[in-house]
């Protein structure tokens, strides 16, 4: 099932609740927009490609909710539904885009506020079968840098449940295994909100991939053993020079790489890169709520000092310098990213 879809007999969205997995699959239904900004903010849906997805169905959702008769009147609402939907999240770049992208099939659309709503819906739709159509065209690109009896460390979820179906990072580990390759995935857990330890452990289950689940700081100690031969993760944003905002400790994994010689791909789709934006410092770093950080228990205690203050930044910047290559729709990119992605785009 995917991660989120519009259900037409009963005129909804629906999406996996990815706060309570791997302990309960619950299905929720929002019939407007404003719910879906706070579907996405709350992360019942999280990862970029599937906050762009989110985003687009829920512009769907503001024509609909929107009771302009003009086209006009339509515009006004899609408008203020878009800035909405924007503020939900600011690092994944997907959400913008998906929200520009509707808009701009909405401007100067030619035909009824009600023939623009069904073309809206029909785009919504398109930009979600496209996400699973692309993560496999990236992961067949990316299955060729892995090795059959690599084993590899991942971070955070970047599968079938951080985009609509089939995934991206993990997409690429799911691919090399259904071509045969024995692989094993040191999953790191991702504090605070664990995607690794609940949905990636809960993703390979399914697939059938060994895995062991990694606290983040394991990794390095694992690549000086000798233990891990790649790294894949995914990205929320990327800059026009390659560096890339991604979970946090995204950064610290790809120092541990670098310093054991050890090669770190990027995997996203072009929807993910910001072309305007020439560097990764430029890119705004979401920083979320201090009981994200402090709401941990041991032995039914919580672990920090009652006064405890937290800082949680959820994503941070790794310069592209560390970044092996980036595994696209249009191929593999390597350094220098900005003149060799533009070459595979004009191909
Ligand atoms: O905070 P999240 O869970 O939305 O963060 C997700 C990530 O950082 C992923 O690595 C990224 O979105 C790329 S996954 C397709």
């Amino acid at each position: 099932m995917r991660t989120i879809t519009w259900n037409d007999e009963d005129h909804v969205i629906e999406m996996i609740d990815q706060r309570i997995l791997p302990r309960e699959f619950k299905i929720n239904t929002y019939d407007n927009y404003r719910d879906v900004a706070e579907a996405i903010r709350s992360m019942v849906i999280r990862g970029a490609p599937a906050i762009g997805a989110a985003a687009a169905f829920g512009m769907a959702m503001a024509a609909f909710n929107s009771e302009a008769s003009t086209t006009d009147g339509l515009l006004i609402d899609l408008k203020n539904a878009g800035e909405v939907l924007n503020k939900s999240r600011p690092t994944a770049v997907n959400l913008s885009w998906a929200v520009r992208r509707m808009m701009g099939a909405a401007d100067g659309f030619k035909g009824s506020a009600d023939e623009l709503r069904q073309h809206l819906l029909s785009l919504s739709k398109q930009i979600a079968d496209e996400d699973v159509e692309i993560n496999k065209r990236m992961a067949e690109y990316g299955a060729a840098l892995i090795d059959d009896g690599d084993h590899v460390v991942h971070h955070c979820n970047t599968g079938a449940l951080a985009t609509v179906d089939w995934g991206t990072a993990l997409g690429v580990i799911r691919m090399a295994h259904e071509q045969g390759k024995k692989i094993h995935v040191f999953v790191d857990e991702t504090r605070p909100r664990l995607q690794g330890a609940r949905l990636t452990a809960w993703e390979l289950e399914q697939y059938g991939i060994s895995y062991d689940v990694i606290t983040d700081n394991s990794s390095g100690y694992l690549m000086r053993k000798g233990l891990v031969q790649k790294v894949f993760f995914g990205a929320d944003r990327v800059a026009a020079n390659g560096d890339v905002a991604n979970k946090i400790g995204t950064y610290m994994l790809s120092l541990a790489a670098y310093d054991n010689g050890i090669p770190a791909y990027c995997v996203c789709p072009v929807s993910t890169v910001d072309f305007e934006l020439d560097r990764g410092s430029l890119i705004p770093i979401e920083e979320r709520e201090e009981a994200e950080v402090l709401d941990l228990t041991l032995m039914g205690k919580s672990v920090a000092p009652e006064s405890a203050t937290a800082r949680n930044p959820a994503f941070d910047v790794t310069p592209h310098r560390l970044v092996s290559g980036w595994v696209t729709e249009k191929g593999v990119i390597y350094s220098p990213f900005k003149e060799n992605l533009q070459a595979a785009l004009e191909d």
